[in-house]
């Protein structure tokens, strides 16, 4: 039994009046405290999919199980970071991150300190009580992912969290999520469309199809880690990544 389970997923949006199928029947076992990166061609289903296993939006066809139960609302044990990290703008950078541990009853002088560590970690202590509209898209982004990391979920869920960042920045966060990875052995699953970064980041990768997308291949990626984007060794991984992906895009 894996820790998340998409089984023959199906989902449907109304496009000029007409039904679109994003899903085609997704299946894809995630085990316990494993890296998984998606990729998939853009406008593929791969943000679907994730909300989907966020509990955010249900599945038209087909079930995911969490711990081999039906899963059917959003929970604690799973964060998502969405592609666009969605800030509350009239919170500081220190607030939003603190904000889910607020909400859960953690009092101040540990909310504080918890913040205080993840602020660090992401750079942004010089920060702590700028507003967000202070703030760069990447800076933006790196407080939307302190904010996940705080909560300490089961399951973190990454929208191309690193989309937007400067390639310095990227570099950094690839190496300090592996690392955060290695240490509290958290189930990831990671959406990107950038080749190298799932080749650094996966244990896995799973490549979606186009639209109605299926996971078409998995691969493993067996090498050791911390991995870093200019390791010469890993670009036989992004070549049959690459090679998976290339027929994709550019479909309907
Ligand atoms: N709320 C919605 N209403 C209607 N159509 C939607 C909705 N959300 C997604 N879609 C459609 O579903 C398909 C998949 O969208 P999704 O955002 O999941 O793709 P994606 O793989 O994440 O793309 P990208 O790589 O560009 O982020 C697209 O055709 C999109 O237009
Ligand atoms: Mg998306």
């Amino acid at each position: 039994m894996g820790k998340l389970e998409a089984k023959n997923v199906e989902k449907f949006f109304e496009h000029d009046g007409k039904p679109l199928k994003a899903l085609g029947g997704v299946n894809l076992t995630v085990e316990d405290g494993e890296f998984i990166c998606v990729v998939g061609p853009s406008g593929c289903g791969k943000s679907t999919f994730l909300r989907i296993l966020a509990g955010l939006e249900k599945p038209d066809g087909g079930e995911i199980l969490l711990d081999g139960k039906k899963l059917d609302d959003t929970g604690p044990d799973r964060i998502m970071v969405f592609q666009e990290g969605a800030l509350f703008p009239w919170l500081t950078v220190k607030d939003n991150v603190e904000y889910g541990l607020k909400i859960a009853g953690i009092p101040k002088e540990e909310r504080n300190d918890i913040s205080k560590r993840y602020l660090d970690m992401m750079q942004l202590t010089q920060f702590a009580n700028s507003y967000t509209y202070q703030l760069s898209t990447g800076m933006k982004q790196r407080v939307a992912i302190a904010r996940a990391l705080v909560m300490d979920p089961d399951v973190l869920l990454m929208d191309e969290p690193f989309a937007a960042l400067d390639t310095q920045t990227r570099d950094l966060l690839l190496v300090e999520m592996q690392l955060i990875w290695q240490k509290t052995k958290k189930t990831i699953i990671f959406v990107t469309h950038n080749v190298p970064e799932a080749a650094v980041l996966g244990s896995r990768v799973a490549v979606f199809s186009h639209r109605p997308s299926i996971v078409k291949k998995i691969l493993d990626i067996n090498y050791k880690r911390p991995r870093v984007s200019e390791d010469e060794n890993l670009i036989e991984y992004q070549q049959k990544i690459l090679s998976e992906l290339r027929p994709e895009v550019g479909g309907n």
